[in-house]
């Protein structure tokens, strides 16, 4: 039997992520299935038991999932420590269980390779959920002048700036907090789920900076709502297949200790996106 990875979510009918690891496993010739489960609400340990019992070797795991997650791990690495967020479980040969979040690192590499604003830059973060938690310590690695977390619920974002106080760089509040009513962003990225129900947080027609980018960490075969409101007042606008593609690598990585071609993968995601449309 080939190797078993699999990523837990419920619902997890829509998931990408096997279409991605197989076009990983064929193109680097690793001998591997990767599969969607759907894990019920109540019981992910469950789940995860008979996961490992099969073989499983390793798994992603998304939404409502990513907190089960942590708490079943015995072994956080850092940077998920950090963020409090964990997005790939390992089995250990010891029968330990290590977890770790791939999900900053996708979102700079994407950045990154789409030559997004990063170091010296002003940047907005929309949202300070699960999405954010993960992405603000590798943003800040990039070495950026600042960066502002608004969010619906100022507490939340106000709360999670306040774990990178020593570093002096972040900062929170509501959406109409001077700051963001200033505007004048190199960087915007919408990590808020608001694009699901087709909402837009408020935001004044100033946001970006003349050369400011807007990057939605969602994405799907059209633009988002936020993407196309950016747009007229964008420089460049991007949304997050490129990160999801970027996150899925680096697990990958983590399991098989292999980096796969990501940019050959993304436009095969995007390609079939568009096919399914
Ligand atoms: P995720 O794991 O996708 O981040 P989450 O932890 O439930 O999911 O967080 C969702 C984020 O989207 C939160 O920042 C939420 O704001 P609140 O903390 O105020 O709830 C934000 N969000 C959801 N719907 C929104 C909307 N219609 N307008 C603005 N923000 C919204």
């Amino acid at each position: 039997m080939s190797d078993l990875y699999c990523v837990f979510g419920n619902p997890i009918k829509h998931s990408r992520s096997p279409f991605i690891h197989t076009l990983f496993a064929e193109q680097t010739g690793e001998v591997l299935r990767y599969e969607a489960r759907l894990a019920p609400l109540d019981d992910f340990q469950g789940v995860w038991d008979d996961f490992v019992a099969e073989g499983g070797l390793g798994a992603n795991v998304t939404v409502p999932f990513k907190l089960d997650a942590l708490q079943l791990a015995d072994v956080l690495s850092a940077r998920a420590q950090r963020a409090q967020a964990v997005n790939t479980l390992t089995c250990g040969k010891n029968g330990k269980v290590y977890a770790d979040t791939t999900d900053g690192v996708g979102l700079v590499r994407d950045l990154t390779s789409l030559n997004a604003p990063l170091v010296g830059a002003r940047i907005l973060v929309l949202g300070a959920g699960g999405a954010v938690r993960g992405v603000l310590e590798p943003l800040l690695a990039m070495g950026p002048e600042a960066i502002f977390v608004a969010n619906r619920t100022a507490s939340k974002a106000r709360e999670l700036a306040a774990n990178f106080e020593d570093l002096g760089k972040v900062s929170g509040g509501g959406f109409e907090a001077s700051d963001v009513q200033a505007g004048g962003f190199d960087l915007v990225i919408n990590g808020t789920s608001a694009s699901l129900a087709g909402e837009l947080p408020p935001l004044p027609d100033t946001l970006f900076s003349a050369h400011g980018f807007a990057y939605d960490m969602m994405y799907g075969a059209e633009p988002t709502v936020f993407m196309r409101w950016a747009e007229p007042r964008a420089a460049a606008t991007a949304d997050g297949l490129g990160m999801l593609v970027e996150q899925a690598a680096e697990s990958f990585f983590l399991w098989r200790n292999i980096r796969p071609d990501t940019a050959s993968v993304r436009e095969a995601l995007r390609h079939s996106l568009l096919e399914k449309k």
